[in-house]
């Protein structure tokens, strides 16, 4: 038992789909979050900035005795080095091992589309993962630079026109390859998941890695005996810019759950 806070981290807006499922599936833990909004999109960044900036991320959430941290980010999962990670004091999942294993159980055809910003897509972090995971599979993979953005800036509802233009430009491909499972490689883009299967039709699978590794951290936090003792656990939000365009969109968002109080720190200096 550890009634320590789990942190979760993301560059924006992204991670609160984690946020939302590990809420639903772990209502009695504490979450701190961090959405380092004055920096985002990190996607179309370098590897070392990124790298750069995940260690900040990390330091503030340790700062506040997390005791497990999920980097709920395609683009930081696919960056950050292992070994790194497995020197921090408290384990640290990403998101790319549970959403390609999910990639795993769902597809029939064995073709599968990965969207993510271009920092993952160059990674091959997910390629690498299916093909050793799927025989035989064929991956249809495109980066999205501009779904970021639109999400960031609260383009979410669904139909909205600027994003289903953009959607249907970056989906063709994936169509024409007839996938029939489609990861959506950043945690942002579930925020348009209706759009997105409104395209690809009702029978191609939508992996959302927030949601499978929220489930998957819920399964590593009961093998270590890390789970809280307690019914009903509390959010708290970090930004490292003004609070109130990442309240709007969390609280469209977030819907049923209205999150809690969000608070601005100065990311640069951890
Ligand atoms: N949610 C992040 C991801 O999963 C977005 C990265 C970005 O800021 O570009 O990749």
């Amino acid at each position: 038992m550890d009634n320590r806070p789990i942190g979760v981290f993301d560059s924006g807006l992204g991670g609160l789909t984690g946020v939302r499922e590990l809420r639903k599936l772990l209502p009695g833990e504490d979450i701190i979050y961090f959405g380092d909004t004055g920096r985002v999109p990190y996607g179309p960044r370098g590897k070392d900035t990124i790298i750069q900036y995940t260690r900040q991320d990390i330091a503030f959430l340790l700062s506040k005795n997390v005791k497990y941290i999920m980097a709920a980010c395609g683009t930081v999962s696919s960056t950050y080095p292992p070994q790194e990670a497995k020197q921090l004091p408290v384990p640290f999942c990403g998101v790319v091992g549970a959403t390609a294993r999910a990639a795993t159980y769902a597809t029939q055809n064995r073709r599968v589309g990965v969207m993510g910003t271009p920092a993952t897509i160059r990674s091959g972090s997910y390629e690498v993962l299916l093909r050793q995971l799927i025989p035989g599979v064929e991956i249809t993979k495109q980066a999205c630079p501009m779904l970021v953005p639109l999400v960031e800036n609260g383009y979410i509802q669904d139909g909205n026109p600027v994003a289903m233009l953009l959607l249907e430009e970056y989906l063709a491909p994936m169509q024409k390859a007839q996938v029939d499972t489609l990861i959506l490689g950043c945690t942002h883009y579930p925020l348009l998941k209706g759009m997105i299967s409104k395209i690809m039709g009702p029978n191609v699978s939508l992996i959302d890695p927030g949601k499978v590794t929220a489930e998957a951290l819920k399964r590593d936090l009961s093998e270590k005996g890390l789970l809280a003792k307690r019914t009903q656990g509390q959010a708290q939000y970090y930004v490292s810019d003004d609070p109130d365009g990442f309240i709007s969109v969390a609280d469209l968002f977030l819907g049923e759950y209205r999150g809690g109080p969000v608070k601005q720190i100065a990311i640069e200096k951890y």
